[in-house]
């Protein structure tokens, strides 16, 4: 009798459902690259960003890597030698190829990379259709992790199709059929009070959440308020016109040494265009929409302007007691905006989740009792503990089933790539 039937009904529903899955995160992955060009696919504009290509290959060695090495017995790769070009940073899987280069590579062709794609795909259909009952649960939750990992993927590869895009003086659009923006004003700024007490946060239960979002422990929390939506382009605008970006006391020093090496005087994809501001976005140039959050921030940029605002960023147990009793809806990747938009005016919270990934003035470091996971998926999150900053909430190119309240999104602090804004919290 195989293996198989031995399973029970529910571990049986649970495989259909993640094979469905499977395919349907897969999928989405190939079509955010439909509008592409094949030029498109083998551009690296910065040593942060990695070229379409790659990431197609590297979300598909995850999946060889870390499940059909080591669980499909007689798995064949399609070439030995991807298991070194495709791999990010896993030093204790093997040898990864230097991220800066990545842009060097024109072998494998766009093809070839489709063709290992259907290869891995094929061998994952086959391990999750036989699958041993003594290796099922280790399978299921590394096929939720690479399938989790594939859609931080997505958001990166958006975010670096549009920085590749952005380099060319020709202002290409990634796509001209995007849904246009809300025209909606921006709802005006009100403070909610959150209570002083000792809370819960973190992840808990069996459903799917990273090591780095566990375990859920307490801690206190002293009153505060937070602001009931972003910070919108006009209200950055309004500290540009300040000058903000010249005034050395509302700075960290890191970031005012930052800003004067790079010359920052504005948001990433921001261009002035005599008295007026365009921005740079997936849809092409576009008048700055002064009623949308601000985006593509650093994390120093964020400080400075909630300096300049009288207020504060708000620490990440702050921003996640307060998405508790909170709906998880918002412009994620789906609503096909790719941009931020004015939220309009609604009761209580706007725009927690969606839009931008709002900064934190927490450091990302690990919760009382973290353990990573075992072997060379420990390196996943633990290892990036340092020198990196929160930010919560998800963004425009997040996959709405991505994001969780306990999400941890992390990144350098001068960083701003991503869709980042921010949200004002002070003091009660
Ligand atoms: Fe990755």
């Amino acid at each position: 009798m195989p293996n198989r039937a031995r399973r029970t009904d529910t571990s049986l529903a649970e495989l259909e459902h993640l094979l469905g899955r499977y395919h349907r995160v897969r999928a989405a992955t190939e079509r955010l690259c439909e509008p592409l060009e094949r030029e498109d696919y083998v551009i690296q504009s910065m040593p942060d960003v990695s070229p379409p290509k790659w990431h197609l290959a590297h979300v598909t060695w995850f999946f060889e890597a870390f499940i059909l090495q080591p669980f499909l017995p007689g798995y064949r790769p399609l070439d030995a030698r991807y298991d070194h070009l495709f791999n990010s940073y896993y030093q204790t899987h093997g040898t990864p190829f230097e991220r800066t280069r990545r842009g060097l590579l024109s072998r494998p062709t766009v093809c070839e990379v489709y063709a290992y794609r259907s290869h891995v795909d094929l061998a994952m259909e086959q391990l999750l259709t036989h699958l041993g009952a003594d290796s099922a649960d280790e399978v299921l939750r590394r096929v939720e992790l690479g399938l989790e990992h594939e859609q931080q993927h997505q958001e990166l590869l958006l975010m670096d199709i549009k920085h590749i895009l952005a380099q060319n003086p020709l202002r290409p659009a990634y796509r001209s059929d995007l849904k246009p923006n809300a025209a909606a004003p921006a709802a005006p700024l009100r403070w909610l009070g959150y209570p002083a007490g000792v809370r819960h946060v973190g992840h808990a239960g069996d459903d799917f959440a990273f090591d780095c979002e566990r375990p859920r422990h307490r801690t206190f929390v002293d009153a505060f308020q937070l602001a009931s939506r972003p910070v919108s382009n006009g209200e950055y605008l309004d500290f540009i016109r300040d000058g903000g970006y010249g005034n050395i006391a509302l700075w960290l020093s890191d970031g005012w040494d930052h800003i004067q090496r790079a010359g920052w005087q504005a948001p990433l994809y921001w261009q002035r265009e005599g008295d007026d501001w365009l921005e740079l976005t997936l849809g092409g140039p576009r008048d700055l929409d002064l009623d949308a959050p601000v985006c593509h921030l650093s994390y120093f940029e964020a400080e400075a302007f909630a300096a300049w605002a009288q207020a504060r960023l708000p620490r990440e147990e702050e921003w996640e007691v307060a998405a508790q009793d909170e709906p998880l809806w918002g412009n994620f990747v789906e609503n096909d905006h790719l941009q931020p938009v004015a939220g309009g005016a609604v009761e209580g919270l706007q725009q927690l989740y969606g839009d931008v990934w709002e900064w934190t003035a927490s450091a990302f470091r690990p919760y009382p009792g973290f353990r990573p996971l075992p072997g060379s998926l420990g390196e996943y999150n633990g290892k990036f503990m340092s020198g990196q900053m929160v930010l919560r909430g998800g963004s425009c190119v997040t996959p709405e089933d991505h994001v969780r309240p306990t999400y941890r999104n992390f990144f350098y602090p001068t960083m701003r790539w991503q869709f980042a804004g921010l949200r004002l919290a002070k003091e009660v």
